[in-house]
C-alpha cells in the first residue's frame, strides 16, 4: 500500500522490482559499484525476452495476460546468481516472494494463486511431464524459449567475459556443449507452439556454431 494508502499499480511495481534485483546481480557480477551502470544486464534481458514471449504465446493461445506478464515478470526473483547451473529453490521462493508484492498491490486478489504457481513450476531446464495450467505452461516455455535462437547468441556472447576469459575458440566449445541441452529443452516444451519455436531457435543456434567452426578451421 502506498503513503496516501492508494494501492501501487501492479505493473509499475513489478516492472521496477525485477529491474532493481537484475542490477544489483548485474553490478556483483561485473564488480561495479553501485553508481556505475553494468557493461551488460544479462536478467534485464533476459526478463525482457521472457516477457516478449510469454506475451505472445498468451495472446496466440488464448491465456490470462495478466497472469503470464506478472509471472514473467518475477520469476526469477529469487534466482541466486547467474553461475548457478543446478536448478535449486528459486522457483517456490521467488513464487513466495512474488505473492507478498503482488498483496500489496492493485493485482487481481483471485490471479494471485495463478502467478504463484507458474513461479515456482518454471524451474529446470527439461521435463518428463507436461506443466499445468496454460499460463504456468507459457510461462516454461517462454523461460526456455529465451535461452534459445539468436536472442540466446546475444546473450551467451555478451554475459561470457563476465565469467572468465574468452576466445572465439572457446565460445565455440562452451557453445556446442549446450547444443544437446539446448535439443533437451525444445522436446521438453509444453505448447505445440512453443515447441515450434524451439525448433526454430535451435536450428539457428546449430548453424551459427556450424558457421563459426568452418570459419575458425579457415574454411
Ligand atoms: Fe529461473
Ligand atoms: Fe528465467
Amino acid at each position: 500500500m502506498s503513503e496516501s494508502g492508494k494501492r501501487t499499480s501492479w505493473q509499475e511495481r513489478v516492472i521496477s522490482i525485477a529491474k532493481e534485483r537484475a542490477r544489483e546481480e548485474s553490478l556483483e557480477l561485473w564488480g561495479r559499484s553501485s553508481d556505475e551502470e553494468p557493461p551488460f544486464n544479462y536478467r534485464l534481458e533476459h526478463l525482457r525476452a521472457v516477457v516478449r514471449i510469454a506475451e505472445g504465446l498468451a495472446l496466440k493461445l488464448g491465456a490470462d495476460l495478466e497472469i503470464v506478464r506478472a509471472a514473467a515478470w518475477l520469476h526469477d526473483l529469487a534466482k541466486e546468481g547467474i553461475t548457478e547451473l543446478v536448478e535449486d529453490g528459486h522457483g517456490v521462493k521467488g513464487a513466495e516472494e512474488a505473492r507478498r508484492i503482488l498483496e500489496r498491490t492493485d493485482f487481481a486478489k483471485e490471479k494471485i494463486d495463478a502467478v504463484c504457481q507458474a513461479i515456482a513450476e518454471h524451474v529446470g531446464l527439461y521435463r518428463d511431464h507436461p506443466v499445468e495450467p496454460l499460463e504456468a505452461a507459457i510461462l516454461w516455455d517462454a523461460d526456455k524459449l529465451a535461452k534459445l535462437g539468436a536472442i540466446s547468441l546475444v546473450h551467451f556472447l555478451c554475459l561470457s567475459p563476465s565469467l572468465s576469459r574468452v576466445t572465439a575458440e572457446s565460445l565455440l566449445g562452451e557453445g556446442r556443449r549446450w547444443l544437446g541441452l539446448q535439443a533437451k529443452m525444445v522436446e521438453s516444451m509444453n505448447t505445440p507452439l512453443g515447441k515450434e519455436m524451439g525448433r526454430e531457435r535451435h536450428e539457428v543456434v546449430r548453424r551459427f556454431y556450424e558457421q563459426l567452426e568452418r570459419e575458425l578451421k579457415g574454411g
